[in-house]
């Protein structure tokens, strides 16, 4: 079914005055052998079905731009305009079909200072972008890189109307093309094949992963999701559905944005900041947070400032609670704290259709683009669940071929992430727990979730909420970055290639969110099912006055 195999060839090469080791212990090239391979392996790949543009030395400290990139590509975490590149690298550019209408967009990044580790990075949303900081993050920490634009440019839809190869690639092909050609520049690059296969990738580079991990197990060793957008055909109605609880901006229980951040935010810390005993604006585990609107409801007719009506308490009761038709679960609430994050103020509360489900059921569900998303119901939720095309919803509950051949599966899920609601990690583990008939200690062998408290979708928020997943702005990542204990890729590394599994991870708030500004808050964050849970007198900014609980009512 997944059969799309792009064999390659390499011409021949004399690598071998470079082959400095085997498989475990990376080459070492001398700086000049480095530097004329890379200008010279563009014209010696011979890739079937592939066009090989350049490839270029880029020294550590070049202000890259990216010119050719879509401009809705541009965002500031994931794809900057411009990046200072961190590590030199050899970055090498290329497209490779994938059928008669369809291809990606690919680049390898190789850094001089390999460590015969093999990286893919993903996606985000619909797009359509390679994210050129998680290239540059991760070649700087030493493994070979690949990242593809995942069939298309930019973050429409557009492209997916009417051609089903470039849904196609969309749903699993481009990343696991991406891999396969990559894993073989590697090779002909440096001379011996990488020692181990790793992934990271956040969101819509979540479910990639997990599709990875379900249908092309040999892939990876390491795989690294953070807040997968799996069961994709629910996300996508879920935000339909969000729409039709809060109404467009003249309905009469709309809630105003600035409401939401100025009047709902501050009550719903007032009630649950301090569950966890400590008043620092973040909710530990807001699955302990049952927040009740109706304090804010006034008797008049509500000012927006202060209070507001009851209509409008409703809404933010329906928003912040699971939903039912009946007995039939619809919707993970979402989770309080996540209001006042740029996603639910950006995306979801507007009083206007989240854009991954407009470009969705516009170009792929009724392949119409004129549709007016605001009449979607249940026929055109039901009718999405039903197409699920390549199995995008990535929703298959046996993994076991990857854990059989050693994988590890990393999850991260910020725990007030207003687009992919953290349930939504735990529905998939339990399923997998289900499907394989697993306990929570034989799970923990090969998959472990780490919940960020104060962490909005991928990075953000008033919590430690950095642990290593992106670069961030950082331009030097390299000494502090390579420790397990605060470093989610690395602490993979070790899971996978030294069998000592993470049990928490060390997540770092800096001031401002700006590395060189120093440190001003540091957690360790626990795995799935544990809790965080403060000893009541220690410094609740300091990792030591935390421990993670295993409790009952999570
Ligand atoms: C890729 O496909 C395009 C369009 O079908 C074609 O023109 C081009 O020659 C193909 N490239 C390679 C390397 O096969
Ligand atoms: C990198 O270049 C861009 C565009 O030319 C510029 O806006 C940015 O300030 C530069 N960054 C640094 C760190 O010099
Ligand atoms: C997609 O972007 C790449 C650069 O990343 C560019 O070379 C290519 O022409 C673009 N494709 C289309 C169809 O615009
Ligand atoms: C190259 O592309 C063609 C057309 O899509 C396909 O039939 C063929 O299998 C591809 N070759 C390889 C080696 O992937
Ligand atoms: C090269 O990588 C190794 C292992 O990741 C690291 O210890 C070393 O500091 C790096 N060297 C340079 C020059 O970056
Ligand atoms: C897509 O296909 C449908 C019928 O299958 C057709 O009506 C429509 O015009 C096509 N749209 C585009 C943009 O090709
Ligand atoms: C929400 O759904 C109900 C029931 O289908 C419908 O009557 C109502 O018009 C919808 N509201 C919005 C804002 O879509
Ligand atoms: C409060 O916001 C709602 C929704 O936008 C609006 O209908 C209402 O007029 C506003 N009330 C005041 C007093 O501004
Ligand atoms: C919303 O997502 C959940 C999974 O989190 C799913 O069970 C539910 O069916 C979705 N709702 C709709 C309307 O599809
Ligand atoms: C999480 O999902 C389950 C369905 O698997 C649902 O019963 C529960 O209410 C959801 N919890 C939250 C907090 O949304
Ligand atoms: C989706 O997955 C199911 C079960 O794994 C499989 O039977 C089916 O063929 C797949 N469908 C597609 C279109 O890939
Ligand atoms: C952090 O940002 C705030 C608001 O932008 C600013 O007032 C403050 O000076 C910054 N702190 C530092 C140390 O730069």
């Amino acid at each position: 079914m997944f059969s799309q195999p792009v064999a390659l060839v390499v011409a021949t090469l004399s690598f071998s005055s470079l082959v400095a080791g085997g498989l475990t212990s990376p080459v070492k090239f001398r700086r000049a052998d480095f530097d004329s391979t890379c200008s010279s392996i563009a014209s010696q790949l011979s890739i079937p079905n592939a066009t090989v543009f350049s490839s270029n030395l880029v020294t550590k400290g070049t202000n890259l731009t990216f010119p050719e990139q879509d401009p809705s590509c541009v965002n500031p975490t994931i794809s900057p305009t411009s990046l200072v590149v961190p590590a030199d690298v050899c970055r090498i550019a290329l497209a490779v079909n994938t059928s008669e209408r369809s291809g990606i967009h690919m680049e390898t990044w190789l850094p001089r200072n390999w460590t015969g580790r093999f990286l893919s990075t993903g996606n985000g949303g619909i797009g359509g972008c390679i994210q050129y900081a998680d290239m540059a993050y991760t070649s700087a920490l030493g493994f070979a890189t690949v990242g593809t634009n995942n069939g298309h440019n930019g973050t429409s839809g557009r492209f997916f109307l009417n051609n089903s190869d470039v849904l196609e690639d969309f749903v699993f092909r481009a990343i696991h093309t991406g891999v396969v050609v990559g894993k073989d520049i590697t090779k002909a690059f440096y001379g011996s094949a990488h020692t181990k296969s790793y992934y990271l990738g956040c969101s819509t580079g979540g479910r990639q992963g997990l599709k990875s991990v379900q249908d092309f197990p040999e892939d990876f060793d390491g795989v690294m999701v953070g807040a997968a957008g799996n069961q994709w055909a629910n996300l996508i109605d879920n935000f339909s559905h969000i729409f039709n609880v809060t109404g467009s901006p003249d309905a009469v229980g709309f809630v105003p944005l600035e409401v939401w951040k100025n009047v709902v935010g501050p009550d719903v810390l007032k009630q649950c900041d301090t569950i966890d005993k400590v008043e620092d604006e973040i909710i530990e585990d807001p699955s302990l947070c049952n927040y009740d609107p109706s304090g804010l409801v006034c008797s008049g007719s509500g000012d927006n400032s202060s209070c507001i009506t009851a209509e409008q308490a409703e809404t933010v009761k329906r928003i912040f609670s699971p939903f039912f038709i009946g007995n039939e679960f619809i919707q993970s609430r979402l989770t309080p704290g996540a209001e006042s994050s740029p996603e639910a103020l950006g995306v979801l509360l507007t009083g206007d259709v989240a854009t991954f489900s407009t470009e969705w059921f516009k170009f792929v569900v009724n392949k119409d683009p004129n549709l007016d998303v605001k009449t979607l119901g249940p026929a055109d939720w039901q009718k999405n669940i039903e197409l699920d095309p390549f199995n995008i919803s990535t929703f298959s509950g046996d993994i076991s071929a990857f854990r059989d051949r050693g994988g590890k599966l990393f999850a991260y899920h910020g725990q007030i992430d207003a687009l992919t609601p953290p349930n939504n990690s735990v529905i998939y583990y339990n399923h997998v727990s289900d499907t394989l008939g697993l306990s929570r200690s034989q799970m923990d062998d090969f998959y472990r979730i780490l919940r960020i408290s104060g962490m909005f979708h991928c990075s953000q928020g008033p919590g430690a909420w950095n642990v290593g997943q992106g670069l961030f702005g950082d331009t030097s990542p390299g000494s502090d970055y390579l420790d397990p204990e605060k470093n989610i890729v690395m602490a993979t590394v070790r899971w996978v290639e030294e069998g000592t599994a993470p049990d928490t991870i060390l997540g770092t708030k800096f001031v401002n969110d700006t590395n060189s500004l120093g440190v001003e808050l540091s957690r360790r964050h626990c795995m799935y099912p544990f809790r965080n849970t403060y000893d009541g007198v220690g410094d609740s900014t300091k990792p030591e006055s935390w421990s993670c609980q295993l409790v009952s009512d999570s």
